[in-house]
Formats: structure tokens, sequence, C-alpha cells
């Protein structure tokens, strides 16, 4: 079956990973900006440039037949101090943006906040700090007038529960701290931000739509017993209803938060908050599939959420949350060079199950696979990244035949660009980027090939 003529496809990227210029025309720090130049750490002062070569990045997506553009705005570029002052510089930046997408065909698809905060609230504690959520209706109100009159395909947050996760008990992304407690003061404050920035949305009287874009893994359980679906339940809880029940029906699951009550302070979830985020609910959602998750019972009885994850180059990490679940790998699965696993079939069930539990259009917001790939003047004959995309692309259209009301589909990423704590090696683009002072766009195989599923509407796969 081809898709209709409005479903978008296309390429995405977030401000972070591709902009650069970091500080240029009144740019303030970013959290990402301050913790990696302090450690020392790769960075993406400059990554791919995208902030000189925006006219060409779309002229390409254009060339590619795209139908949208998925990017994220930078909170750091736009407000410049806790006051909530703008900076007109970066305005323009994003004004031109949107007028050479108008002037492509290309739809906008906006995503708010994609994990650069500017400093200024990450020193009062950044999400573990309610202000921060506070601050975001201002600022995402900011974005509505200043682009709503040209972009209708809104995001407020990208992948709430994934960069908290990170930032706050792995502790492998800024600000690197380790603790539970902090963890579910951010994971919540995530959340009312996100439900404000619907608020923002929708007293403004916006045209267009609006939702959240969540890192989706369904979640298998490694057999019928009775203790793996408890595990399955502690695993999905965790990993998706948190966003997923919290943005779609306005409550955070009920299991969970009587589970965490019994450990942790969840004094932050004061009842003012809670009814905001009750009363502004998202009208879809974007889901982020990479991998899906095979999970067991956690034997030890330990109950302290605790991560401990590892591995890049093929040494699978190891997730566990003790006295919750195992995640487990399936060693007959293959393996991306970063040890995910590809398992296009979860992304048939996962959408099936999103929707079948949801019932809200699905926007397949970011699919794609990270890969190490050298950029020279030929493009790269990138058949693993094509036989990926189209497994996947194949599961979606099996879904939408099964009933699935999907509208979008969004490459990860447009072109190469920072990949967080992996840095520029991890390649991800349908473009690549060289590592030369041009940074010239060199598009590969699967640009070629991404164009003629669009112009045949998916037909082709
Ligand atoms: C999801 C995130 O939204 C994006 O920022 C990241 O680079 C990709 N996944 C790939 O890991």
């Amino acid at each position: 079956m081809a898709v209709d003529k409005g479903f978008l496809w296309g390429g995405a990227t977030a401000s972070y990973q591709c902009e650069g210029a970091w500080d240029a025309d009144g740019k303030v720090p970013s959290n990402w900006d301050w913790w990696l130049h302090e450690r020392e750490l790769p960075n993406a002062d400059v990554a791919s440039d995208h902030y000189h070569h925006v006219l060409e990045d779309i002229a390409l997506a254009k060339e590619g037949g795209h139908t949208a553009y998925r990017f994220s705005l930078s909170w750091p570029r736009i407000i410049k101090d806790r006051e909530g002052t703008v900076n007109e510089a970066g305005i323009a930046f994003y004004n031109k943006i949107i007028d050479a997408c108008a002037e492509a065909g290309i739809e906008p698809f906006v995503t708010v906040f994609h994990w650069d905060l500017p400093m200024y609230w990450e020193e009062l504690g950044g999400w573990t700090n309610t202000q921060t959520a506070l601050a975001f209706e201002h600022y995402a109100r900011v974005c509505y007038e200043a682009f709503g009159d040209r972009v209708r395909s809104w995001v407020t947050i990208n992948e709430p529960k994934w960069f908290t996760s990170r930032g706050y008990l792995v502790g492998d992304y800024p600000p690197f701290h380790q603790n539970a407690q902090e963890y579910i003061q951010a994971g919540f404050n995530i959340m009312l931000a996100s439900a404000l920035g619907v608020k923002a949305f929708r007293e403004g009287g916006f045209e267009g739509s609006i939702g959240i874009v969540h890192s989706y893994t369904p979640v298998y359980g490694i057999d019928d017993t009775i203790e793996s679906q408890i595990a399955v339940r502690y695993a999905d809880n965790f990993n998706n209803n948190w966003v997923l029940d919290t943005a779609v029906f306005g409550e955070f699951p009920i299991d969970l938060v009587t589970e965490l009550s019994r450990t942790y302070d969840l004094s932050c979830m004061k009842p003012e908050y809670l009814r905001i985020i009750k009363a502004n609910t998202v009208d879809f959602l974007g889901l982020n599939y990479y991998s899906s998750t095979d999970v067991k019972a956690w034997t030890e009885g330990e109950t302290t959420l605790r991560f401990n994850t590892s591995g890049k180059g093929g040494e699978r990490g190891k997730i566990m949350v003790k006295g919750w679940f195992e995640q487990v790998y399936n060693p007959h699965h293959k393996f991306t060079d970063w040890g995910m696993e590809i398992y296009p079939e979860g992304l048939y069930h996962g959408l099936k199950k999103a929707f079948d539990k949801y019932h809200v259009p699905l926007y397949i917001s970011e699919n794609g696979i990270g890969c190490y790939e050298d950029i020279v003047d030929e493009p790269v004959h990138d058949d693993y990244r094509i036989s990926f995309l189209q497994d996947h692309i194949a599961a979606m259209l099996d879904a939408m035949d099964d009933g699935v009301d999907m509208r979008g589909y969004f490459v990860w990423s447009l072109f190469d660009l920072y990949s967080w704590i992996s840095g520029m090696e991890k390649r991800y683009g349908l473009i690549g980027v060289a590592d030369d002072e041009e940074h010239r766009r060199v598009p590969k195989d699967s640009f070629t090939w991404f164009k003629r599923v669009i112009e045949t509407g998916g037909d082709c796969i």
C-alpha cells in the first residue's frame, strides 16, 4: 500500500548536534557547551556547521524529495537570560530555516527542546528544579509567537526519559550525576514542562498540532512466566509509560508512582502541577525507534534504582533496574557497531501496541543506524543502512496496513552530526559530512535510495 500524499517523509537533526556556532550572534552557553568544555571532552562547538550550511542542507533535502525536515530550536540561542530576554539573532536564524523550508516545499517539524539547556538554568539545578519547567513555558511561547505562522507541527520535548536517565542516573550525560532521587525529580519536571508547552500552545490559539517525542523501546519478556511478565510491566513503566501515559492520558502510571513513593521523596509532584499535566495532553506521539528490550526478572531483591551500562563497538551494555528487571540480549539477533540490537519486528509490534493503547496519530520521529564511515569524495556505499531502513519502513507499512494511523517517518539523521558521547565518529546521516574545513556534504547511497522510497510513497519497499 502506498502512503497518502500528506504523509511526511524526511530527515531529522537537533540543534546542539549539528549547528556548531556555539557562541555566535548572542547565543549563550548550554549545559552541553559548559560541561564538555569543563571536562575537555569532544564537543559540538562546530559539529556539522549547519549554522553556516543551512541553505545547502535544505536544498539537499529538497533534492532528495523530502517533504519534511525535523529540527530543534536551541533555547540558549533564543533566550539570553533568566529574565527571558529574547535574542533576535537567534530568532533570525530559525526564520532562515523555516523560510527556506517553505520555499523548498518542505514542512518544518519543530522540536522546542532537544537537550541543550541554557547554563543559567543548569546552574540552579537544571531539570531537578521545577523553576526550569516553569521557565520552559515562556520559552515555548516565544517560539510559537515567532514561528507559529509558518510551523504547523510542534514537539515540546525530545526523549524526556532518555536524557534525564543518562544525566541523573547512568551519569554519562551532563550533569553526570548518579542519583535516583534527582532522576525522579527531573523525570517529573520534564513532563510538567511538556504539559506547560502544550498549555502555552493551546492558550495562544496557534494552528496545527503539538506532540512529544519518546525513545520508544517495546518490551518483551524472555518467557511467559508470571515473574517475567511482572518484569515486563516494570520495564514498560520505566522505559515507556512514564512518558507516554503521562503525555496522552495526563497521568503517571499509578503502580510505578506507588512503588517509587516507598523509597523516594515525591513532594515535587504537587497537586497544582498534576492538574496542569492532566489538562494539557498531546495531539500526537513521535516515536524514536532504534531497538526493543528483552527483560527477565531481577532476582537479588535490592530495590534501589541503579543503572549499569557499558557498551560500544559491539560490547553490549547491560541495564539493570535492581529489584525490578534485568535487560537481556538475544544472541540470535544482529547488532550495530555500537551494540544496539537490530529488530525491525519490534517496530511493527510497538506501533500496534502504542496505537491500540493511545489512539492518537503516530510519527516515527527517528529511525536509523549509527556506523563508522569515512566520508571522502565518492558516496559511501551504505548498503547496511539501506537494508536497516528498508526493513523498518516495511514494518511501519505493515502496521499501517493493520490500521495504525501513521503520519510520517523521519530518518535519523538528515546528515552526519555529533552523536553526544560518541562524538562525530558515530555517523547516522543520509548525507555524509566530511571532516574537512569546509564540512563538505557528500550524499550516501541511502540518500538516493530514500528518494525513490518517497517518490513511490513506500511502494518500492
Ligand atoms: C535519539 C536522540 O533524539 C538523538 O539526539 C540521538 O542522537 C539519536 N537518538 C541516536 O542515538
